[in-house]
């Protein structure tokens, strides 16, 4: 379209779930689809999140998906790995993502980072649906390769049936436990009051064309108007990682949800003490697996438009903090920016009181969710803040006034040697824990032990 005009972008499909449980194998599946689909170009590969165009989905999903019913370009997923909270995947006012998918082992069922994941997807209104993977593992199981779920259902034994339809049924009602209503997709009528399970295996591809359908109308559906936005105009995203790249320094993945990025604008990205204002050196996207073995892991490009995961190379970006914004600046005063930038981490600060427990998070969202469920348990906080537990966290935890405040919850983040050393010559306790509402729960049962 005309520069400066409005355009629908890719809706940003968030993937999550526990650990295993078949988030990778997924995205996976629908990429090797496309290989198959003879659309493997037509898929790109971003860091940290896969490009889906909308004809290769239709190719996909065959008879599903009709292609003249949507005006959305595809879709792009972004992968979390089990070890990195997704709660990372947040934007000014809320989710990064603008829709989701939970994935659940059938026969595994509800898992704390399951629980964890839904709990996020409660507070920040996401809508999604509920990939229930692996019913290739059910006993007896009769695969029809890359088949619709119903179809493939229709074949298997009245025993394999059946004990689909009980694991496919102990899910819904977990979903009910957590206030959710939920049911076979093919029996939900609107997506935004009941969430539709979806089986599928990442395995054989049974019900990926199924979960492929239901995305992209999820997305057209709810999704439009926030869809429309200006391309054309200076980009916005959200910091998913800081990492060292050999030949570049410090880099950040980042995923940008509005606008454009280009590889000599100036940006303003949210850092540990002050926004840092710096220039882009390279924009850098994975090169194709077919040309892994070139002298460098990456390919670099002009300019990225929204919505895209891109890794941007700059100097100074030693103090960027992940799931801090970064805005484009161009043909505005860095000002300007600088403060937008502010005011977003401001929104982002943790409210903190004169006595109460010291909070360290990996991220800045995963900081915001502890703040959250911390607030909701009536625990105060004293100190909260991104980063491994320092010896400075023990000398403020273990000048409180209240023994069960002498405390500090790390979440997903290190402790130190020397603040490990400290906590064991102090009465100072920390707990431990990649999911937030086991440290609350863990820190309730010990308020509740001492003060027995
Ligand atoms: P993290 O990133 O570590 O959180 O895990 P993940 O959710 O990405 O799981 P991943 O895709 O790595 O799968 C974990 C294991 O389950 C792998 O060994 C997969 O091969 C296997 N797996 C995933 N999906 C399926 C499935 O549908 N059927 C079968 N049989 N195995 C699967
Ligand atoms: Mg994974």
């Amino acid at each position: 379209g005309d520069p400066g005009t409005d355009t629908l972008r890719t809706p940003i499909v968030a993937v999550l779930g526990h650990v295993d449980h078949g988030k990778t194998s997924l995205l996976d599946k629908v990429r090797g689809s496309a290989v198959i689909e003879g659309e493997a170009g037509a898929i790109t590969q971003h860091i940290g999140a896969t490009a889906v165009p909308l004809d290769v989905i239709s190719d996909i999903a065959g008879s599903l998906v009709d292609p003249t019913d949507f005006d959305l370009p595809g879709l792009l997923f972004i992968d979390t790995p089990g070890h990195h909270s997704f709660t990372t995947l947040r934007s000014r006012g809320g989710a990064l993502a603008d829709i989701a998918i939970l994935v659940v082992d059938v026969n595994d069922g509800f898992q704390p980072q399951t629980i964890e994941a839904l709990d996020i997807l409660k507070r920040t209104q996401t809508p999604f649906v509920v990939a229930a993977n692996k019913v290739d593992t059910l006993p007896g199981w009769n695969p029809v390769e890359d088949a619709p779920i119903q179809q493939s259902m229709e074949t298997q034994s009245d025993r394999v049936q059946q004990q689909l339809n009980q694991e496919l049924y102990e899910i819904v009602g977990e979903l009910s436990d957590h206030g959710f209503s939920a049911d076979m997709y093919w029996q939900v009528r609107n997506f935004q009051q009941n969430v539709g399970v979806v089986p599928v295996s990442a395995m054989t591809g049974e019900g990926v064309p199924d979960l492929l359908t239901v995305m992209m109308g999820l997305a057209q559906r709810y999704m439009k108007e926030e869809m429309q936005v200006d391309v054309g105009g200076p980009g916005v995203g959200t910091v998913l990682e800081v990492k060292e790249e050999k030949g570049f320094g410090t880099t950040v993945d980042i995923v940008l949800y509005d606008g454009t990025i280009r590889a000599d604008d100036v940006i303003v990205v949210g850092g540990e003490n002050n926004p840092i204002v710096t220039e882009v050196r390279a924009l850098l996207q994975p090169r194709p697996l077919a040309e892994i073995r070139t002298e460098s892991r990456f390919e670099q490009v002009d300019e990225v438009m929204a919505a895209a995961g891109i890794k941007v190379a700059a100097p100074d970006l030693d103090e960027a903090m992940s799931g801090a914004p970064i805005r484009v600046v161009r043909d505005r005063p860095v000002e300007e920016v600088e403060r937008e930038v502010r005011s977003e981490l401001a929104e982002i600060a943790v409210e903190t009181a004169e006595e109460g427990v010291v909070v360290k998070a990996d991220t800045l969202g995963s900081l915001e969710a502890m703040a959250n469920a911390l607030e909701e348990a009536e625990i105060p906080i004293v100190r909260a803040e991104v980063g491994a537990v320092a010896p400075r966290d023990v000398s403020v935890a273990s000048t409180a006034d209240e023994d069960t405040h002498k405390t500090i919850l790390a979440f997903n983040v290190d402790v130190l040697d020397d603040a490990r050393r400290r906590i064991e010559e102090s009465d100072v306790k920390v707990f431990e824990s990649d999911v937030i509402y086991q440290l609350v729960e863990e820190y309730d049962e010990y308020v509740e032990e001492i003060e027995r």
